[in-house]
């Protein structure tokens, strides 16, 4: 009998394990990028919250710090998309990830030039699209995943999309040692993909007072709420969500005005970028105005708990997951001790 921790996902990324740590805006950061591949696994740059040229320069940098394979996650509708698209060609990354609207220019790019393409999708008819438009391998999503979610949790998407695809599944949301990785391949799917669990070891950026929030944080404290940016996002329910949640309409404006000028300074974008970009996600995800206001928000408070370290002023993207986790292991110490478990778990049920 062959391996069965080595997957048709650890042959399309190249990597040993099928592990893969997802992208998190300021938090995928090259040394979490690259401990991930150092050990195995396969690691995504978090390009999405970057200038192009931010991009670059991550990108080389992972090169710097690992021979390895690793990928790069972007939106496709965000400003200098293109020239991101351009970066990854350019330098052999091996893998690209993206969600919402995908642009079949930019795959059709990528393939040609043999970058792995891996959407992340929260329902199966999304799966089935994006496969349309050429996924090679694709990622579900479950709700109780962090960051932007879906409602269908993960042992009701993971099932659905296997039904429709013929391409590897990777199952993310909720998952975080040996033993989800052993039930994810006996449901058949190539492989887990984790965020908060790699948010929390040594080579994540994230300041000591914000991951002591989330070793806090019970699995009832992580919720979903759209006071962020008008999207569904399960974060951890904080000082700061409340304030949102009890804001009028009128302070919800002032708010979504005030972070659009900030993020404009920290961007770098143009007004028209920006509001192109605002326009293309507002008819992908099909968003109000208010919506459309809203989307600076989203990384104008998570650099605050990310990367200022005040986890009190700001939003605390995460899974349900957090809950059961509260210790901080280097990437090598979480995907060894990860095969291990998942290893034992599969022998013992082969009695
Ligand atoms: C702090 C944080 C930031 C995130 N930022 C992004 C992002 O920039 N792009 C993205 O595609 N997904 C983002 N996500 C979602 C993760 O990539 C991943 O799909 C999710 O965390 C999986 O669920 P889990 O946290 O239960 O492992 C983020 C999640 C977290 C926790």
């Amino acid at each position: 009998m062959g391996d069965p921790l080595h997957t048709r996902a650890c042959d399309l990324f190249g990597v040993r394990y099928p592990i893969v740590q997802t992208a998190m805006g300021w938090v995928a950061t090259p040394e979490l990028v690259a401990g991930t591949a150092n050990a195995g696994g396969m690691g995504f740059l978090a390009c999405a919250v970057m200038h192009p040229d931010e991009a670059d320069a991550a990108i080389r940098r992972v090169r710097e710090l690992t021979d390895q394979p690793f990928g790069v996650n972007f939106l496709m509708e965000q400003p200098g998309a293109d020239r991101i698209v351009e970066s990854i060609v350019e330098h052999g990354v091996r893998a690209a990830s993206y969600s919402r609207s995908p642009n079949a220019a930019f795959i059709e790019r990528m393939k040609k030039a043999g970058v792995v393409c891996v959407p992340t999708v929260g329902a199966a008819r999304h799966a089935e699209k994006a496969v349309k438009l050429g996924a090679d391998i694709v990622v579900i999503q479950g709700g109780e995943g962090g960051g932007h979610t879906g409602v269908v949790p993960t042992s009701l998407l993971l099932p659905a999309v296997l039904d429709v695809v013929d391409v590897p599944v990777l199952a993310a949301g909720g998952f975080h040692d040996g033993r989800g990785l052993a039930a994810a391949l006996a449901w058949g799917a190539d492989g887990v993909a984790m965020g908060t669990r790699f948010l929390l070891t040594a080579e994540s950026p994230v300041p000591d007072a914000t991951v002591d929030r989330y070793f806090a944080a019970g699995v009832a404290d992580v919720v979903v709420t759209r006071e962020v940016d008008g999207m569904p996002h399960r974060v951890i329910r904080n000082e700061f969500l409340d304030r949102l949640e009890r804001g009028s309409s009128l302070t919800r404006l002032a708010r979504a005005l005030a972070s659009g000028l900030e993020y404009r300074k920290m961007s770098g974008a143009s007004i028209p970028e920006l509001l192109r970009s605002a326009l293309a996600m507002r008819s992908s995800d099909k968003l109000t105005p208010t919506q459309t206001l809203m989307a600076a928000n989203a990384p104008v408070f998570i650099q605050r708990a990310m990367v200022d370290g005040r986890p009190a002023d700001g939003v605390l993207p995460s899974g349900q997951v957090a809950g059961l986790i509260s210790d901080r292991p280097t990437c090598a110490q979480l995907i060894e001790g990860m095969v291990e478990q998942a290893r034992a778990r599969l022998a013992a049920l082969a009695g």
